[in-house]
């Protein structure tokens, strides 16, 4: 029963996962991640985060599996199929049958969560960034002027909000400022009592696909004492905080995106509607999950005989499957669900060619076969946007794909340059996943009619 542990561990319950933290189970390091590489990765499956853990200036980047560029079109050239000959006969040149346009959209960041923090008198000492697999906590802490500061971050799957929690050793020691940033188009920042708010919208795909994609991250702050200042000043609005003894901030974000044809969704409703789910008081415990630094083992692992460390990898992939794949999100894609630039690498899309499976070849061994979930959701989609591409570009009743797509950039998109490997998927594929499928549905109840359909 998967699903029952997964739901037990990402219930972040303190105490409710048995497994203590181990060297095999805790990644740690002893300064701030300085780029994304080394920042601390979070996730529920829709929501991803990466944490840097700056003492001064501290930042986390924001991710939703549905921001992607553009907007739903269908990519299949109608005079496709009139050209079939010519197109097997030169296969890999013809450019009739390229999709329309040939390049694909891309998955795009939120934006970033920045705080920034006063200076303090003296020197900062015992510098702790960590990642504990066990509870998918995220916990930075230092001391200075005599004050043991504690933030502890991680990505609340029954809350579905990211949580940020500030404490200190003594009362009345947190003073910072809460604001967001993004690269995003048409970013509107608003701020009032405890509540700041990023709206904006993903850039267009490659030409002529308009951008149409809205989505708003929205943080409530809680703070125990203290004061808290709601300054509205465009991009520079922000929470300030004063004297605090501890601050919640709880982060929800939402997207326009419905499904793979339809992007009207109202991510203000729905980001309220999550956040009142949290309630007035939350609480945090209800929320909360419960050597060699990892960069100084990975740096010694070729030389050195650590058998843990490959245990800790072991984790660290089931970790980042777990976060990025839980229930009904998209697939991983080539970056799982983390992405902080607009034009990232490989478009940080799904790459069917082998990509894709790579994600989730641990996925069964790993003990972790729900999670496969997602690419069979992808794979359902694909197959009816494909049996148009079929039936348009090739005169075949069959289902087509090329090598990529995206789900925001959908299911619609999947196909683009299909100059390059095109594959024709037969029916028998279709009935091998339709029993996946029957096995997956109860998880995915808002998509029961769209998964029955096709196959009815
Ligand atoms: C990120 O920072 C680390 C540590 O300084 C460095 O080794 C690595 O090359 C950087 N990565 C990128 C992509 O810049
Ligand atoms: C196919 O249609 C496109 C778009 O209408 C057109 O630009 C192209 O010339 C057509 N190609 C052929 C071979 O008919
Ligand atoms: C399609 O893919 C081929 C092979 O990778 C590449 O040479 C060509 O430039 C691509 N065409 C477009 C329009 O992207
Ligand atoms: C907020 O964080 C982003 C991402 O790291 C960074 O680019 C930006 O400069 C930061 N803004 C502030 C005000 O610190
Ligand atoms: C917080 O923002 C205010 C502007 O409202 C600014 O004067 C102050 O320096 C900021 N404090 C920190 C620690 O960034
Ligand atoms: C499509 O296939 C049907 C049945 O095989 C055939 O009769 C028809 O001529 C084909 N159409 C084109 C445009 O090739």
């Amino acid at each position: 029963m998967i699903l029952v542990f997964l739901a037990a561990a990402f219930s972040l319950v303190k105490g409710a996962v048995g497994v203590p933290a181990t060297s095999d189970t805790t990644l740690w390091f002893e300064q701030p991640g300085v780029n994304f590489t080394t920042s601390i990765l979070l996730g529920n499956g829709r929501l991803g985060a990466n944490y840097y853990g700056g003492v001064t200036s501290d930042t986390l980047g924001l991710n939703e599996d549905s921001i992607w560029s553009g907007s739903p079109y269908d990519p299949a050239p109608a005079n496709c199929s009139t050209n079939l000959p010519m197109a097997r006969e030169l296969d890999f040149l013809n450019t009739v049958c390229l999709g329309t346009p040939a390049e694909q959209g891309t998955f795009q960041p939120a934006g970033a969560l920045n705080l920034t923090f006063p200076q303090g008198q003296s020197e900062v000492t015992n510098y702790r960034r960590q990642l504990d697999l066990t509870t998918a906590v995220a916990t930075m802490s230092y001391t200075q002027d005599g004050v043991t500061f504690t933030r502890e971050v991680f990505v609340s799957h029954p809350a579905q909000v990211v949580v940020v929690r500030l404490s200190a050793s003594e009362a009345g020691k947190l003073t910072f400022n809460a604001s967001f940033s993004t690269i995003m188009m048409n970013p509107a920042f608003s701020v009032s009592g405890t509540t700041l708010v990023l709206a904006a919208g993903s850039y267009p795909a490659v030409s002529p696909i308009p951008a149409g994609l809205k989505y708003e991250a929205r943080l409530q702050l809680q703070a125990d004492g203290g004061s808290v200042d709601s300054v509205q000043n465009g991009a520079n609005s922000l929470l300030a905080v004063e004297n605090a003894d501890t601050v919640t901030l709880f982060v929800a974000i939402a997207s326009s995106y419905v499904y793979y044809n339809d992007i009207s969704g109202n991510p203000t409703s729905k980001n309220i509607a999550t956040l009142d789910a949290i309630g007035s008081a939350p609480d945090y415990d209800k929320y909360d999950c419960g050597g060699l630094p990892t960069d100084v083992r990975a740096a010694t692992f070729q030389n050195t005989f650590d058998p843990g460390f490959v245990a800790l990898n072991l984790n660290w992939a089931r970790y980042l499957l777990i976060s990025s794949s839980l229930d009904c999100a998209q697939p991983a894609n080539l970056q799982g669900i983390w992405n902080e630039q607009k034009n990232p690498e490989w478009n940080s899309k799904f790459t069917i060619n082998i990509n894709l499976e790579m994600n989730y070849w641990g996925a069964e061994v790993g003990n972790l076969a729900d999670l496969v979930e997602p690419v069979v959701r992808l794979i359902e989609d694909v197959s009816v946007t494909g049996a148009n591409m079929a039936q348009v570009m090739y005169n075949a009743s069959a289902t087509a794909t090329g090598t990529g797509g995206g789900p925001g950039d959908g299911a619609p998109w999947m196909v683009s340059n299909r100059s390059v490997q095109v594959r024709t998927v037969a029916l028998g594929m279709r009935a091998l996943f339709l029993n996946r499928l029957n096995h997956f549905l109860l998880n995915c109840v808002s998509h029961q009619a769209e998964l029955s359909e096709p196959f009815a």
